[in-house]
This record gives C-alpha cells, structure tokens and sequence, in this order.
C-alpha cells in the first residue's frame, strides 16, 4: 500500500513542542506486524498528557499518539490475525513507545491485539477505551473481596474523579454489580449526571482532604480511586476489614502518605491497576464481560465524537478538569 493518510503527529524539534495533522504513508509505520485501519481511538488523561507537551512519557519524536483503538485488520503476518478481523488495542505503550492510534492506520505487535467480542462493535469499544477497561479491572479488583478472597458480600463502593472516564464508567459497572455505589466529586453541577450513571449517595471530594486518624469509621467495602494524592489516607483509613482499594490514577497527585494500621489491622488491600501491562487473558475475560456490565446508551450520552482538530480543541479542557464523561475521536471525521 502506497496511498497516504492522516494522522497526528507531535513533534520536539529544537525544544519547541508541535503538533500537527499530517500525511503519512504505510511505510512510515516501523513497529509490529498487523496493519489495522483505525476506526476509532479515545481520548484519555494520559493522551492530554501527551498531547500537551510529551508528558516527559514520549522520548522518541516526531511520534504519533493515541494509546488505543478499535478497527479492522488490512494485513497481517501473524496467522492469528486474518484481514478484516475487527480488533482492540489498548496500552501496551502504543501511542507512548510505539505510534498510536490517532491516525487513520496503525500497525502494531500482533500480541498486543484482541479480536473485538461479538456484543461489542468498534465504537461501543472506544466508548469504553481504555478508561471503560481499567474501570472494569478496578470493579472486578473490588468484586474479589467476595469472589476470589471469599470475604464479606461487597455492599458499599466509593469511586473517587466520580465524573472523569474510569469514575463514570465504573459507577455504572459497579452498580451494575449490585453494588451501592457512592461518587466522590470536585463538581458540584454533576449531581444529577453521576445520579443516572447509578451512584446512590454524592460526596464532594473535599470530604478526604485534611487530617486523617489511623484508623477512622470503617465505610468502605471497595474504592475504585482515579485520583491519588492526599485524599488516599482518609480512603485507607475509612476502608472496612478486608475492604479493596483499587489505586488506577494520579489526577490529584502521585504522592500518599499512609500508616500500615489499615493494612495490618484490618486486612485492607491496596490493588495497583496496571491496565497497559494487563496479560491477554485478563483482556478478553475483561472485554469479554463488558456487554454485560455497560449500558451503552448511558456511555453514548455522555460521549463527544472528536475530529483531530476537535481533538487539539478538547485535550487542554481534560487537563484543566474542565471535560466530563468520554471523547472518541474518529480519525475518518
Ligand atoms: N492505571 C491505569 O491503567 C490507568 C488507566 C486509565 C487511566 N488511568 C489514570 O486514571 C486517572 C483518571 O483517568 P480518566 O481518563 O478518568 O481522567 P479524566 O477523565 O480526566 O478524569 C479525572 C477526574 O479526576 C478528578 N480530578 C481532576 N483533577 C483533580 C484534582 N486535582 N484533585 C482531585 N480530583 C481531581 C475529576 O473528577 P471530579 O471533578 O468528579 O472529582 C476528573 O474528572 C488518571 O490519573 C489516569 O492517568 C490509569
């Protein structure tokens, strides 16, 4: 294939960050040995990073960002793989060390790839993206209380960043699971929105900041916890015996001070979310489930369908906290 096609493409050149929609052909694609062409990609907090300035995660430039996609096989020298095979890409530092997904075509490891369940479709798969996969590795991380470590039933969940893409899809997800879901967020217009997703009780997030005993009133079965930072010493110290905090995010800081009382006297487990280093099998049981957890019509509600150049227009409003709910960006609009 010689015919060009478009795609973003961020630049460093002499210190001075660029980012641009350009033409590029089949060659220019280095890495992996299926070619995909993209229907869609998503837009989540490490993109805007990305986007922004490189976020000290890209080193190599110019380079094509977008850390997912869905879309269809073109080629493929892997017989795993066969042309117009429909497939998902998420982490795996596609879009960080190898190009991504924005970008009309991509090609990439055949390892990296799962063929897209049959209740799902391209789009449903990028209105999940990777914040909807690591919203359910964190719902399935909370849900083990009861299942894999046969502890007490899970009854109450607190997802904290209630109104970014991981929180709000796994308010829908843990409700989905029974559970009662509490949604803890900086904005106080979004009451009637997290309501709908299915969280049953909303708590403004300055409820975690400040001083913390060791231990506190146990409240939580489960937390599916976006933000980090200082707010996760009050969340350990609130978490009932045995209770789960799955950590996926840093939107509030990387730091967390804590006691080992919560841990050691209460069984509290601390389940780091990795979803980019997630083994195969853990994606397609993940995947595999998502029909079943995920009411779409809720996700399309609040999902914006981006161009590229809608895309530059939206990245900096996620970086300031100024962007609820889930971005695809279709690379064909
Ligand atoms: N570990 C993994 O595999 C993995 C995968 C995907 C994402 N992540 C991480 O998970 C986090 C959430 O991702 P996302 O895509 O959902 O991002 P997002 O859509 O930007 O949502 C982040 C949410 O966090 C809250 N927030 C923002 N700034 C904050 C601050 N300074 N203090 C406290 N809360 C703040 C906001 O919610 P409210 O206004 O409702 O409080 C915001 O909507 C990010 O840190 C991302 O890098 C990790």
């Amino acid at each position: 294939m010689t015919e060009k096609f478009k795609a973003v493409v961020i630049n460093n050149e002499n210190e001075k960050f660029s980012r641009d929609i350009k033409d590029l052909e089949i060659a220019d694609l280095k890495d992996g040995n299926v070619l995909v062409k993209v229907d869609y990609s998503s837009l989540n907090y490490k993109d805007a990073l990305i986007l922004n300035n490189g976020g000290k995660i890209v080193r190599n430039f110019p380079f094509v960002p977008g850390i997912d996609f869905s879309g269809t096989v073109v080629e493929s020298e892997d017989s795993k793989f066969k042309k117009n095979d429909n497939v998902i890409l998420t982490g795996f530092r596609v879009g960080e060390a190898y190009f991504g997904g924005f970008s009309q075509f991509a090609k990439v490891d055949s390892n990296f790839l799962i063929k897209i369940p049959k209740d799902l479709d391209s789009k449903k798969s990028m209105m999940l993206g990777t914040a909807g996969f690591t919203a359910l590795l964190c719902s399935f991380a909370v849900k083990a209380k009861e299942e894999l470590l046969l502890g007490a039933k899970v009854k109450d969940v607190l997802v904290t960043g209630a109104t970014g893409g991981v929180g709000s899809i796994a308010i829908m997800i843990l409700s989905k699971m029974g559970y009662d879901v509490h949604a803890a967020t900086g904005k106080k217009d979004k009451n009637e929105y997290l309501k709908n997703l299915g969280a049953k009780n909303i708590l403004d997030r300055k409820e975690f900041e400040g001083e913390s005993k060791l231990l506190e009133k146990g409240i939580w079965d489960g937390v599916v916890d976006t933000v980090g930072g200082s707010a996760l010493t009050k969340i350990f110290a609130q978490t009932k015996p045995g209770g789960i905090v799955a950590a996926c995010g840093n939107a509030g800081g990387i730091k967390i001070n804590t006691n080992v009382m919560p841990f050691i006297i209460r069984g509290v487990k601390l389940w780091g979310i990795d979803s980019s280093g997630s083994s195969l099998k853990r994606r397609e049981f993940v995947w595999n489930e998502a029909a079943k957890l995920v009411d779409f019509s809720k996700i399309q509600s609040f999902t914006k369908e981006l161009s590229f150049n809608e895309l530059f227009g939206t990245y900096p409003k996620l970086l300031n906290g100024e962007f609820f709910g889930r971005a695809i960006v279709n690379p064909n609009k």
